[in-house]
């Protein structure tokens, strides 16, 4: 049995980076989840099905051409041999991830896919149903939150870093339209695990949250 560590919780509060630290440091593998759901949102616009479309959905995602190639300077993802490492990272497709992410026969039909990351010497998976829904019995499991006021105020800071002026205020009502969503789904509604360690990032430093998680896991 593969040891896997789960870190769930909403947008923004800080999973990829924890997620990505955790995994560098043990040295394990590491499945960025929303990453697939994003996938799943280009290849629908890709083929012109709609976000809602069940039928259409369901034999994409179980037969999703995507391919995660990982480096020294990061992971490509490659979606029917196109590069599409940058477009899938947009708001737009954020947006449209949450919305096939809802429909409960596109969750099941990436549910193998996302268990297959699990090999030695162990696996780091990032999402937001990874320690209740994929992986219920990892070995350590991390919901991650923030409040969402410093959420809108760290997406602020990595925009401002690419160039892009946007406003708070709008960034904070995004994020709390996108909590209502992730939550209020009838299929895996986001909530940590019952057995999960909760970790408040707010006002912490990335190291800050880096240790407390080490501290928790290696307990
Ligand atoms: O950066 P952010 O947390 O907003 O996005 P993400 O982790 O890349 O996930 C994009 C969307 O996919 C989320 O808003 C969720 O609705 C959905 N998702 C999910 O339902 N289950 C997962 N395990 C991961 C993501």
């Amino acid at each position: 049995n593969v040891p896997i560590i789960t870190v769930d919780g909403p947008s923004g509060a800080g999973k990829g980076t924890l997620s990505a630290k955790l995994a560098f440091s043990y040295k394990w593998h590491f499945l960025d989840s929303g990453a697939i759901y994003r996938v799943l949102a280009v290849a629908a616009l890709h083929h012109g099905i709609e976000l809602d479309d069940q039928t259409g959905l369901s034999p994409l995602a179980s037969g999703l051409d995507v391919t995660f190639e990982s480096s020294d300077i990061g992971t490509r993802v490659i979606l029917e041999g196109e590069d599409v490492t940058e477009d899938i990272r947009n708001e737009v497709i954020g947006n449209a991830a949450s919305k096939v992410a809802a429909i409960p026969l596109v969750r099941e039909a990436l549910l193998r896919r996302q268990r297959s990351f699990a090999e030695t010497p162990g696996l780091v998976a990032d999402g937001r149903d990874m320690g209740t829904v994929v992986f219920p019995s990892a070995v350590a499991k991390i919901y991650l939150t923030a409040s969402p006021e410093a959420r809108a105020q760290r997406r602020f800071e990595e925009l401002k870093a690419k160039g892009l002026d946007v406003k708070i205020s709008r960034l904070l009502e995004d994020i709390k339209a996108r909590d209502a969503r992730d939550a209020g789904r009838s299929t895996a509604p986001l909530r940590a695990a019952e057995d999960a360690y909760e970790l408040d990032s707010t006002g912490l430093s990335v190291i800050q949250v880096f240790e407390k998680a080490k501290q928790f896991i290696d307990s």
